[in-house]
Order: structure tokens, then C-alpha cells, then sequence
């Protein structure tokens, strides 16, 4: 029994070590951006814990992410290894962290009116977060918004 307690113990801190790693979303952005900091907000009260670093440009951080320029938006996150650009809800990045894809994260691109952080009352454009993948290509990892579509007649 002391043998098979020993042998589960470390595996028990390992898997703690990596859940609060996960957990932890590196912000950098610019210190003027306002809807970055409302993003921020978001994020906590979605439960993660956020580090923010302001730069005078997110433009380098983002290419060195892997975010291609189409890809752009205002702010680049890191995540348990991934890239998060721009405006990304938080049930999309905790998708993206359970289901690990190969990828090189997700992405909002632009700034689209009701994302999380871009917040218009009245109006919920349709947008959609993309992944990101490695050789430059893209597919759609979700579909948010559009109910102004919706009632258009
Ligand atoms: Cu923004
Ligand atoms: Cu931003």
C-alpha cells in the first residue's frame, strides 16, 4: 500500500502543476487599449487567471505567436502553449485546451461588435473564431452572434 501511494503521489503534482499552467493567460497588449482591458475582464470573471504585459506594438508578438497579419486583431494572449488573438470568448479557449488540436490558437479577427470586450448594446454582429494552424491555413472553430441577422426581414 506505501509502495502504491508513493508511485500516485508525483503523478497527483504533475497533473496540479499543469492544470494551473493551463489556467494562466499571458496578455500582452498596448496600454491605451481599452476594449483589451474590457477583454481582460471577461476572462477573469470566465475564471482564468490573466497576466497582462503592455507593449508600444502587439504587431511583433503576434508574428512571433504565428498569428498571420489577416489574423490580426488588438491583442495577443498565450495559453498552454497556444496563441488567443483578439476577442476570443472564453468557452472557446477552454475547448481549445481540452481538445488540444495541433494548431497555433485561435483568432478574432478585427474587432467585431458584440465579442466578448466588444460589448454594443443593441448589436451582436456574427463573427467567427478561427484556428489557427500551422502552415498558415485556417478552418472555423466556432460561430458566435448574429441575431441582427437573424430579425432582418
Ligand atoms: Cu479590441
Ligand atoms: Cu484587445
Amino acid at each position: 500500500m506505501t509502495r502504491k501511494l508513493s508511485l500516485f503521489a508525483p503523478l497527483a503534482l504533475i497533473a496540479c502543476a499543469q492544470a494551473a499552467t493551463a489556467a494562466t493567460l499571458d496578455v500582452i497588449k498596448t496600454p491605451t487599449c481599452g476594449c483589451c482591458s474590457a477583454w481582460v475582464e471577461r476572462m477573469k470573471a470566465a475564471g482564468f487567471t490573466v497576466k497582462v504585459r503592455d507593449v508600444e506594438d502587439t504587431a511583433p508578438i503576434a508574428r512571433a505567436a504565428g498569428v498571420p497579419d489577416t489574423m490580426r486583431s488588438c491583442h495577443t494572449a498565450r495559453i498552454g502553449g497556444y496563441a488567443i488573438e483578439g476577442h476570443v470568448p472564453a468557452a472557446d479557449i477552454r475547448r481549445l485546451l481540452a481538445q488540444k488540436p495541433k494548431a497555433i490558437g485561435l483568432s478574432v479577427p478585427g474587432m467585431v461588435a458584440g465579442s466578448p470586450g466588444m460589448e454594443v448594446p443593441g448589436r451582436s454582429d456574427r463573427y467567427r473564431v478561427m484556428l489557427l494552424k500551422a502552415d498558415g491555413k485556417h478552418s472555423v472553430w466556432a460561430t458566435h452572434g448574429g441575431q441582427a441577422e437573424v430579425h432582418r426581414h
